[in-house]
């Protein structure tokens, strides 16, 4: 008997077209994806403010921090021209302060080789000092769909867990391992809106802890899910411990003024300023203060352990003590300012200083 052509291409016509697992994504963001400032605009200005803040911090504190910062540099031109001093104080609390050192060096690149004009493409946002994989992928991808798949921690974990795979994230097989199903699973269109939804796929549906398996739209595909084992995944190989660190913090004062100074380059907290400081290999008393060369300089009147406390960074732990010490008169050496409590405002602080003024009342 022939076949009836007829019927075998009508048939054709109502086989459903089987969902991809990127389809499953962006479904699933289009239906619960957070509202966020930068979600409306495709200017890479912003969009490049948002990601830097974005790298280390909280969706929630970074939204307070990225509307800060636009606010007082609404354009490049803006942030180019900015004081250092003024840049780390809206920066104040966020923590790892390169990131706004380097976008200032950044805004310098942009006036001077691209007309003031912020990039949008990956191959110019990479020149950018500060300007990863990661962040010239988003910015590309959002602003102008570029094919450019991002790999962050949230993109990681959905990944390792749909895929079973144990190779740690944190080392170069990994990446290359990651990176190569990341851009498989990127579609040809909307490359930004799929790359965002697999990152918010990841922050609050795929979660670190308690995710969401039971009402996952993707739980049929996910060997994690399939084999148990979603819990172990990612892998990740173990980094050097923590290391603890001893800070001895002086409040040395006269009246109302008291001494502070700026940090260097090759450390933490860079160019904040902080209270002068003695490192100690542990923890230390009042009378192994006294012996240090740089207390001795002073006419002391009074030495006295306010408090202490413990910071925690992501690789060290900062064991703090608060001293307090009354002198006869403030002398300032190199790189230090004699300055009155009411002026504490003006400067860029750790937040553990931070802390201390406001705890004390000094602010
Ligand atoms: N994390 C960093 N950037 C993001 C973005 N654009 N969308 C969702 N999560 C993010």
């Amino acid at each position: 008997m022939r076949p009836n052509i007829i019927f075998l291409l009508n048939f054709r016509l109502i086989i459903p077209k089987l969902k991809t697992l990127t389809d499953e994504i962006i479904l699933w963001y289009k239906e619960n994806k957070r509202i966020l400032p930068w979600r409306s605009t495709k200017d890479p200005y912003k969009i490049w403010v948002s990601e830097i803040i974005l790298q280390q911090t909280q969706i929630k504190t970074g939204i307070k921090y990225y509307v800060k910062f636009l606010a007082k540099y609404p354009t490049i031109q803006n942030l180019a021209k900015a004081q250092e001093l003024e840049v780390l104080k809206i920066w104040e609390g966020l923590g790892y302060y390169n990131r706004a050192l380097n976008m200032m060096k950044a805004a310098k690149q942009v006036i001077m080789f691209f007309d003031g004009i912020f990039p949008s493409k990956y191959i110019d946002l990479i020149q950018l000092k500060g300007v990863g994989e990661y962040t010239a992928s988003a910015i590309s991808s959002i602003c102008k769909d570029e094919k450019r798949a991002v790999l962050d921690g949230n993109v990681y974990r959905v990944l390792s867990r749909i895929y079973n795979i144990n190779t740690p994230i944190n080392t170069p097989k990994g990446k290359i391992q990651f990176q190569k199903i990341a851009d498989s699973l990127l579609p040809n269109k909307n490359t930004g809106i799929y790359n965002q939804a697999i990152m918010d796929f990841g922050s609050i549906h795929c979660t670190k802890h308690k995710p969401k398996c039971l009402i996952c739209p993707i739980q049929k595909t996910c060997q994690g899910f399939k084999l148990n084992l979603v819990k172990n995944r990612p892998v990740k190989k173990k980094k050097n411990t923590i290391k603890n660190r001893y800070f001895n913090y002086l409040l040395i004062n006269n009246k109302n003024l008291f001494i502070i100074q700026q940090r260097g380059n090759n450390d933490i907290w860079k160019k904040l300023y902080e209270l002068p400081l003695i490192e100690s290999k542990a923890t230390i008393k009042a009378e192994n203060l006294m012996e240090s060369k740089y207390i001795r300089q002073f006419d002391l009147l009074k030495i006295s352990k306010l408090n202490s406390i413990i910071h925690k960074l992501s690789h060290q732990k900062l064991n703090i003590q608060y001293w307090n010490i009354k002198v006869d008169k403030n002398v300032v050496f190199d790189n230090e300012k004699k300055i009155n409590i009411e002026d504490v405002d003006k400067y860029p602080f750790p937040t553990p200083l931070k802390n201390f003024f406001n705890k004390n009342r000094l602010v």
